[in-house]
């Protein structure tokens, strides 16, 4: 037996990994130490009313033998397609077919699984610094990655031009980990540079809910030409916090068409396979979360962590340090004070401050010197843990 030897050119452990036990050792040496955790994107608040009501409601249904449920739709129930359908609609003016939609269990298994349809032969495209997922993924498959450069001058938006080439290219707006987001015009030019070199985008939209500004759009497919070349991942738990009830989707445009063959159609094929849908219950709680009053609810939520974001900004505009994102983003990616690494600013926050975040160095070589800080928690710890940076840094 051989093992996978495309491992072996891994970093040891996944970032978040890295983050969390580092954490941990420090709490171990320093028990009283009053941690504020911003580093790993995760919610803080409570799923909305609309999503537990509907999850009560299913669970009882799944104890009556008449409404039980087995087996769920392995590309999702109808509800809650004709429910994401019609939030595309509603939301951002696009239409999409329910027959285009796969509901899975959230977008970071679905940007790595996708790449069971892709040959092991084609060149990948990947911004850096960027989510190390979409990098892992394609490590341990051994496909061929350029870098496509991200940093202070394209403002974290890098363009294509002429002397990229790639099969499949990445991109995420807003992005994580630096917050920006691309305009339309943006995207319209990387639409444009897929579909003159027959390549697809992948494009990860976990953070749409963010966006704020109208020249940024929220999905790709708001751009002329991208369900020629474009695959959409979104997911339930930045939207209304199911990072620990686990839910999202994957558009799949019925135009793409490689080798005369549907992307969709191998990706369902992919997914009736390897994947059994996700629980009844669950998906009841996401189609509740995209009725109107749903989104009503989970755009509370949104404004909260919104506010956390603002506070970030004035207290980084007070310390005159550079930082993107926040705006469209939960994120804000901030240039680590003096010329510091951004492993060294990481001790030097846990240390000093005891403020948890994370280092950009974790998300590719160009985020050496840059620091991530997570909008998702909670004000008043989000609040406390600027004052104790305030302190450390004015
Ligand atoms: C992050 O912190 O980058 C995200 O929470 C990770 C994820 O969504 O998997």
């Amino acid at each position: 037996m051989k093992i996978n030897s495309n491992f072996n050119n891994l970093k040891p452990s996944y970032l978040f990994r890295d983050i969390a036990q580092k954490t941990a050792a420090y709490k171990a040496s320093h028990p009283d130490a009053d941690i504020i955790k911003m580093g790993i994107g995760d919610v803080t608040l409570p799923l909305c009313q609309a999503a537990v009501t509907a999850m009560e409601n299913a669970a009882r249904e799944m104890g009556v033998k008449e409404t039980f449920h087995g087996y769920p739709e392995a590309y999702g129930e109808d509800f809650l397609l004709l429910a994401i359908q019609d939030y595309y609609k509603r939301e951002m003016g696009v239409t999409v077919d329910t027959n285009e939609i796969c509901v899975t269990s959230g977008a970071k298994e679905d940007v790595a699984n996708i790449l069971d349809i892709f040959s092991t032969d084609n060149t990948v495209l990947i911004p850096d610094p960027v989510y190390p997922v979409y990098y892992d993924t394609n490590v341990m498959d051994g496909r061929k990655i350029k870098f496509i450069s991200s940093n202070e001058s394209n403002s974290f938006l890098p363009l294509p031009d002429e002397s990229m080439s790639g099969d499949i290219i990445y991109l995420c707006s807003p992005n994580n980990p630096t917050g920006a987001a691309y305009t339309r015009e943006q995207l319209k030019a990387w639409v444009n540079f897929a579909l003159s070199h027959n390549a697809v985008i992948l494009y990860d939209a976990a953070y749409e809910i963010f966006v704020s500004e109208k020249s940024c759009p929220r999905s790709i497919f708001e751009i002329e030409g991208a369900r020629k070349c474009a695959i959409e991942f979104c997911s339930f738990s930045k939207t209304a916090g199911f990072t620990g009830t686990r839910c999202g989707y994957t558009v799949i445009p019925a135009e793409l068409i490689f080798e005369n063959t549907s992307l969709l159609s191998l990706w369902k094929r992919r997914q009736s396979t390897k994947f059994n849908g996700v629980a009844y219950i669950i998906q009841r709680g996401a189609a509740a979360v995209l009725t109107e009053e749903g989104i009503k609810q989970v755009r509370q939520n949104i404004d909260y962590y919104r506010t956390n974001t603002a506070n970030m900004m004035k207290t980084f505009d007070k310390l005159n340090i550079k930082y993107y994102g926040g705006k469209n983003s939960p994120y804000i990616w901030l240039k680590c004070p003096n010329d510091m690494k951004s492993w060294d600013f990481f001790d030097l926050l846990l240390t000093k401050c005891n403020v948890v975040g994370t280092p950009g160095e974790g998300f590719g070589v160009n985020g050496e010197g840059y620091f991530r800080l997570s909008g998702f928690g909670d004000i008043d710890r989000t609040r406390e843990a600027l004052h104790r940076i305030e302190t450390l840094l004015g």
